[in-house]
């Protein structure tokens, strides 16, 4: 990962993700990346439905898919996937 290039992280706003607790997920992942430091490093977006509904909440680390159970599934993807490797690059 080059110095200058932000983690796109992305999670499905749309309707069935968000009563899953999409919301949530954003609100956690943010502030994580405050906790850490690291608002600069990720950009957190929201998109509209991502047609996989019913899957879990929908998100994605750049291009690549991810599906999650619970909030909780979530945050802890994202900790290991974005912020640990963020954090060791620093
Ligand atoms: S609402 Fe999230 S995939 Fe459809």
């Amino acid at each position: 990962m080059s110095e200058n290039r932000k983690i796109i992280v992305t999670v499905c706003v749309g309707s069935s993700c968000h009563i899953k607790g999409a919301r949530d997920v954003i609100m956690r992942f943010n502030e994580m990346l405050k906790e850490e430091g690291i608002e600069d490093k990720v950009e957190l977006k929201g998109s509209f439905c991502m047609e996989r509904c019913g899957e879990g909440i929908n998100w994605q680390i750049d291009e690549e898919p991810l599906t999650s159970s619970y909030v909780d599934d979530a945050v802890k993807v994202f900790r290991e996937r974005v912020i640990r490797p963020v954090k060791d690059e620093m």
